[in-house]
C-alpha cells in the first residue's frame, strides 16, 4: 500500500505538469482513475448514476486489460523473468473480464450487481497492487527508458482509438 503511494505521487506530479508518461506511469494513472470511480460508486445511492459509473467502469477497465494484453504484456513476456507473472496476470484479467461481462448485462437484479461489483473491486485491487508491487518495478528494472517511453506512447494512442470509437 505504501509502495504503491510513493510511486503514484511523482507519477500524479508528472501528469499534471504535463509531461509525456511512460508505459507503466500511464498503466498507474489508468488504475487511479479507476480506484476514483470505485470511490463514486460506493457512495453514489441514486440507481441511474450508480448505473452509469458501472458502465464506465466496466469501459475503463476493458479498455485497459486490452491495451495491456495488446501492447504491454507481449513486451513484458520478451524477458524471460517476467514470463510466470504475465501469464498470471492474463489469468486475473479473465477473471475480471467474466465480471465485466456480467456487469455489462442489464438484466441482472439490483442484489446481483452489487455483489458482482464488491467481488469485481477486490480483485481489481488485488490485481493492480500486483502489478505495481511486483511487475512494473521489474519492467522498470528490464526494460530502458527509451523502450518505456516508446511504450508510454503506444499505449496512449491505443487508449485515444478506443476512445474515439466509443465516442
Ligand atoms: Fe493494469
Ligand atoms: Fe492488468
Amino acid at each position: 500500500m505504501l509502495t504503491q503511494m510513493f510511486t503514484r505521487i511523482p507519477v500524479l506530479l508528472k501528469s499534471v505538469s504535463k509531461r509525456k508518461l511512460d508505459a507503466t506511469e500511464q498503466l498507474q494513472m489508468d488504475h487511479m482513475k479507476v480506484e476514483l470511480l470505485f470511490g463514486q460508486v460506493k457512495l453514489v445511492r441514486d440507481s441511474k448514476l450508480r448505473g452509469k459509473i458501472i458502465q464506465k467502469i466496466v469501459f475503463e477497465l476493458e479498455t485497459h486489460a486490452r491495451i495491456e494484453e495488446e501492447i504491454f504484456y507481449p513486451a513484458c513476456e520478451k524477458i524471460a523473468e517476467l514470463k510466470a507473472i504475465i501469464n498470471e496476470s492474463y489469468e486475473e484479467h479473465k477473471q475480471i473480464k467474466n465480471l465485466l461481462n456480467d456487469l455489462s448485462r442489464s438484466s441482472m437484479s439490483s442484489d446481483k450487481i452489487e455483489a458482482k461489483l464488491t467481488v469485481l473491486i477486490e480483485d481489481v485491487m488485488h490485481h493492480v497492487r500486483a502489478e505495481e508491487n511486483e511487475l512494473f518495478p521489474k519492467v522498470r528494472k528490464a526494460m530502458s527508458q527509451n523502450k518505456l517511453d516508446k511504450l508510454g506512447g503506444q499505449l496512449r494512442t491505443a487508449k485515444l482509438e478506443e476512445n474515439r470509437k466509443a465516442a
